[in-house]
């Protein structure tokens, strides 16, 4: 456990810990799992942490592992092996209530599962660090190193590997753990907006719809192979703060990853048309020399990186198309502590 959620950890008599973390965007996409049980990504994804929106979750210990998201109670197969990992780890059979609130719409291609899984982690550990029973279980869970709680979180959603640290995070493809290349501070100058096209959660979750893609999509294998490729460029590109060597390395891996999703049998289409008319403007926005590189994940929403200082004609032109804007910076590492009855 990092030292910072060790010391919010201190401190007899908790009820319960709460968490809060930024969803975490891909820049270079994860799409589609290794064959195992484990959750592990075929492809590497790079990623930036989204200041503007937040998960909170709040946990206690509980007869049985419960999670409400946005008040409403989830699966429990999908939260089974998250929980049986954390019992793992900390060597005791304790159960969980959570409870998870997104300033965002859940579920509808923001990201959500990726912060919500990381909260969670989090939240569980700092819970057990200090209020579970027994003095061995509190000493395994304070030695938690992030790396633990990200392989931890990757289990419920691979994308909530990166979402346990701030700023620009890379996971390499096949591995458990995600890390973080460079901190919130790294880039002040870029900012990230989110043109929410529909609040509605999608029809078809990210998880099935990867499953289908390696199943009857031609072009998984190539995918899979060039996604690798676009790693050096994108990492240079945040390392120097280059946004146009960044965007384009961005450009060919989310049209290529919604390209391998096309070709699936049936096909898997996120797009709406307000999608295609941001692409298109982001384009029109470069051509006139404003630097506006999208991005889009399992959603019709569209991401747009820019710098702070083109902001202002970017917006302008993006809110003529009719669409809600959010506007963010880059986001820091989830942060916890616990609270009383
Ligand atoms: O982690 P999941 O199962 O929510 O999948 C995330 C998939 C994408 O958002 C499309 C890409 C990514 O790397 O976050």
């Amino acid at each position: 456990m990092s030292r910072e959620v060790a010391r919010l950890s201190e401190g007899p008599g908790a009820s319960g810990a709460l968490c809060r973390a930024s969803p975490s965007l891909a820049l270079l996409k994860y799409w589609g799992k290794r064959s195992g049980r484990h959750n592990l990504p075929a492809t590497p994804s790079l990623a930036v942490a989204l200041e503007a929106l937040k998960t909170t979750t709040r946990v206690r210990f509980a007869e049985r592992d419960e999670v409400l998201v946005d008040g409403r109670p989830q699966d429990p197969e999908r939260y089974a092996p998250f929980f049986a990992e954390v019992r793992r780890l900390l060597a005791a059979e304790l159960r969980f209530h959570a409870e998870s609130t997104n300033n965002f719409p859940a579920a509808a291609g923001l990201a959500s599962s990726s912060s919500g899984f990381a909260a969670l982690a989090v939240a569980c550990a700092t819970l057990c660090a200090s209020a579970a029973p027994t003095e061995s279980v509190r000493r395994r869970a304070a030695a938690l190193s992030l790396g633990r709680l990200s392989a931890l979180a990757r289990l419920g959603s691979a994308s909530a590997a990166r979402a346990l640290f701030g700023g620009f995070v890379l996971l390499p493809a096949g591995v458990r753990s995600a890390r973080q290349l460079a901190p919130a501070e790294h880039w002040p100058e870029l900012r990230i907006l989110i043109a929410v096209v529909t609040e509605k959660a999608k029809e078809l979750s990210s998880r099935t719809a990867m499953e289908r893609t390696r199943l009857t999509s031609p072009y998984f294998k190539s995918w899979v192979r060039s996604a690798g490729k676009e790693l050096p460029e994108a990492i240079e590109g945040v390392m120097h703060r280059d946004l146009e060597r960044l965007g384009l390395a961005m450009r060919r891996s989310y049209l290529r990853m919604f390209g391998t999703m096309l070709a699936c049998d049936p096909p898997v289409i996120y797009w709406a048309p307000e999608s295609l008319a941001l692409i298109r403007a982001c384009a029109e926005l470069r051509t006139e020399g404003l630097g506006a590189w999208e991005t889009m994940d399992a959603g019709p929403q569209v991401k747009i990186l820019c710098l702070a200082p083109e902001l202002p004609p970017i917006k302008e032109r993006l809110s003529g198309l009719g669409v809600g804007l959010i506007e963010s910076c880059v986001g820091p590492s989830p942060d916890s502590h616990l609270e009383e009855a």
